[in-house]
């Protein structure tokens, strides 16, 4: 935000705000306490509006706008609740259900409660982007991946520039992946945990979590858990 700059002044939902030139639509609403729904949106990680979830009705634009992106502007008349933005989030929230296993994603299930969602209304192909169980640190379970990129985005310039993680295929193949498919351990990861840290979905997950919910004994947990330069040393 850029704070020499005369303030914005605005309308969000008929409330009057000033907002600092360069800030977001969604940081404008959370300053008076609007809450506009988001889900690939982390204040951890850069923006990329992949999701559309929080989008909004602008008075005078053709389309509705990505409310953590779009910049605040003068005189910009913003609804967060039309009926027109609140029926894009309930189709966008029950295309989520239609191809993505959402059971572990809270968020999510309260915001299709909030917006009536019907998981149901579209039955289409279910994603299966497989489940990977590599290392001892942490277990990725795709098909609950809703793609918000956020894993990605910590891994590279948002926190730990390793880029162990790529997107691969194409539309509704589109898939996180690491480089060439290589399993985890021969890739840059250094096991930091962060993108476990940012996953809104349990797509990712610690492996001790991952088992102790398998219902795995103790003994196989301890064994599976261990880092391979542990397992290596002799007794
Ligand atoms: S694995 Fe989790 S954090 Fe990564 S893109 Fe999928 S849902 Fe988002
Ligand atoms: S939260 Fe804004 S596009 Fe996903």
């Amino acid at each position: 935000m850029d704070n020499s700059h005369p303030m914005i002044e605005l309308t969000i939902d008929g409330q009057t705000v000033q907002a600092a030139p360069g800030s977001t639509i969604l940081q404008a609403a959370h300053s008076i306490g609007i809450d506009i729904p988001v889900i690939c949106y982390h204040e951890a990680t850069t923006p990329n509006a992949v999701c559309r979830i929080c989008t909004v009705e602008v008075t005078g634009q053709r389309t509705l706008l990505p409310a953590c992106v779009a910049q605040v502007a003068p005189g910009m008349q913003v609804q967060t609740q039309s009926e027109r933005a609140r029926r894009s989030r309930k189709v966008i929230l029950e295309l989520l259900a239609s191809t993505v296993d959402l059971a572990e994603a809270p968020e999510i299930q309260a915001q299709m409660a909030d917006y009536q969602a019907d998981p149901q209304r579209y039955d289409g192909t279910r994603r299966e982007a497989g489940y990977f169980d590599d290392n001892p640190f942490y277990i990725r379970d795709y098909d609950k991946c809703i793609l918000c990129w956020r894993c990605m985005q910590v891994c590279a310039d948002d926190a730990q520039y390793v880029n162990a993680l790529t997107l691969g295929g194409r539309g509704f193949d589109s898939h996180i992946a690491t480089f060439y498919d290589q399993p985890m351990p021969d890739t840059s990861c250094v096991f930091c945990g962060q993108c476990l840290g940012v996953c809104p979905t349990g797509a990712l997950k610690p492996k001790r979590q991952a088992l102790m919910e398998q219902g795995q004994p103790e003994d196989v947990i301890w064994l599976a858990t261990r880092p391979p330069r542990r397992k290596e040393r002799k007794p």
